[in-house]
């Protein structure tokens, strides 16, 4: 695991980004899974600017979301489809037919799990993971609880996710009790992990999720086992823990 600690979030979202680049640039063909929530906005616009400047060709990549609230239809201004559009794909020349967002308005949910499972198989597995974390230690919308689902599937979000996101709606009301969500061993399947932090609201699950133990409460604990990650946080996410970058 390398841990990178950056002194603030345009920092962090440059280093995401160069890696993101870098990942492109090595292999265009690249399967990108992809994130939403506030941290990789930074990160989206700094890969924008980078394609406007015609450093990055985004032509033959592959991207896979990590989730999509159950029930939103996609033209919601709060859908993570909406969110993709608004922050990176309409200012990117990634084809429309190699984006993939869960549908969370699909009839058959369990089929759209296992397709959705489906599709990144044929598309040869995840290349590069991006992934926020919760503030409960959450990654994709797997929760914490006693059990973590290993492949894509329905979720009831907890009270702090809801909470936590209320802020992207008008109303909070209106924010999904569920959603569509990759599984664990969908993210720990991929070749390589960058996940970002900021904010000290984030410092607790940064702790944890480096203290050597996995523990299901904290999703992202399970991120310890894998071969290739890297974490880039904040000073404030970062705040527990220490730089390792050898
Ligand atoms: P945030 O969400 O970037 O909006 O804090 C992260 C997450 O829930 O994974």
């Amino acid at each position: 695991m390398k841990i990178y600690i950056e002194d603030n979030y345009e920092a962090v979202s440059k280093k995401a980004a160069l890696i993101v680049a870098s990942q492109i640039i090595l292999k265009p063909k690249s399967v990108l899974g992809l994130a939403t929530g506030s941290t990789p906005v930074g990160m989206y616009s700094e890969l924008v600017r980078m394609f406007n400047r015609g450093e990055l060709d985004f032509r033959e990549v592959t991207t896979f979301n990590l989730d999509e609230y159950y029930g939103l239809p996609k033209q919601h201004s709060s859908s993570y489809y909406t969110y993709m559009m608004e922050n990176f794909f309409r200012h990117i020349n990634v084809p429309e037919d190699k984006i993939h967002i869960p549908n969370g308005m699909a009839e058959n949910i369990v089929r759209e799990c296992l397709e959705y499972e489906e599709r990144i198989r044929i598309a040869g597995g995840i290349d590069l993971q991006v992934l926020g974390i919760g503030a409960n230690g959450h990654i994709g919308f797997n929760e914490p609880g006693n059990k973590l689902n290993v492949t894509t599937h329905l979720v009831g979000l907890s009270a702090k996710t809801i909470a936590d996101n209320s802020r992207f709606f008008d109303n909070p009301q209106e924010v999904p009790k569920e959603a569509l969500s990759v599984g664990i061993a969908t993210i720990m399947k991929a070749k390589k992990i960058v996940l970002l932090a900021t904010g000290s609201n984030k410092a607790e699950a940064m702790r944890e999720m480096t203290s050597g133990f996995v523990n299901t409460q904290v999703p992202a604990s399970i991120l310890q086992t894998h071969s290739d990650i890297i974490l880039i946080a904040d000073r404030e996410a970062g705040a527990l823990i220490e730089e390792i970058n050898d």
